[in-house]
């Protein structure tokens, strides 16, 4: 890159573009538009939650770009404090946004999460927002198709991962993907706004996996 814009707005937009480059046609629901969502949720969660503006959204753009699940092959990480210096952003400043970067992920239920400061909190929320309700439901299903797990096997039992390694081993069908991270995120909020923006997309996963199993059991 050789661009050396002075402004926000610039790197901002750079990030934008990174994400669309790096991130579209993904069929896993983690195309770019699921980092624009998460940039716009961050958005709303620092104007009532504080933190640094700049660093949270720059981190919510660039969030997913170097997920090792989402690499393709062929394809390396970038180095995004490299990247970040290039768009005239200083080292210290792209430090602190790949340690947000690093600490986002979900890494198995029984893995504590690391929340050093209020820009982490912040874009792990937003991040996990977009993991649950309509959107949540879809996505996980996507994820699900796009990797070969079933939809549902009532024989198998969820699992509380205990380490990364398992956790993302875990080849489960998607309904317990349910029971392994998505029900469990609306008591992980770090934030008073997170934690209600939460509560209604909760409550309708709850309603959808009532459905669900209601129509597998020839209830309805
Ligand atoms: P994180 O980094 O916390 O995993 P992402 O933004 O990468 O968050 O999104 C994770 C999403 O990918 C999940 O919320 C879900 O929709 C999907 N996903 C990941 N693993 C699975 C799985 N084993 N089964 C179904 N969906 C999954
Ligand atoms: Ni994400």
């Amino acid at each position: 890159m050789n661009c050396k814009p002075v402004v926000s707005e610039d790197i901002i937009e750079a990030a934008r573009k990174l994400c669309i480059e790096r991130q579209c046609n993904d069929a896993t629901g983690h195309s770019h538009y699921h980092s624009f969502r998460v940039h716009d949720t961050t958005v709303a969660l620092q104007a009532s939650e504080g933190g640094n503006p700049l660093k949270v959204c720059i981190a919510a753009l660039l969030h997913d770009v170097n997920d090792k699940k989402l690499l393709k092959k062929g394809v390396e990480p970038i180095d995004l404090v490299v990247f970040l210096s290039d768009c005239g952003l200083e080292i210290e400043i792209g430090n602190h946004i790949v340690a947000i970067i690093d600490n986002v992920s979900f890494k198995g239920a029984s893995v504590e999460q690391i929340v050093p400061d209020i820009e982490t909190a912040i874009v792990m929320d937003a991040d996990r927002l977009d993991a649950i309700g309509a959107i949540g439901i879809a996505r996980a299903f996507a994820y699900g198709g796009a990797t070969g797990h079933d939809l549902y096997e009532p024989d198998e039992r969820p699992e509380m991962h205990s380490d990364e390694e398992s956790y993302f081993a875990n080849r489960h069908c998607t309904v317990n993907h349910f029971h392994e991270k998505l029900l469990l995120l609306k008591d992980r909020m770090n934030t008073d706004t997170g934690k209600q923006m939460a509560q209604k997309r909760h409550n309708y996963m709850i309603n959808f996996l009532k459905q669900f199993h209601a129509e597998w059991t020839g209830e309805i």
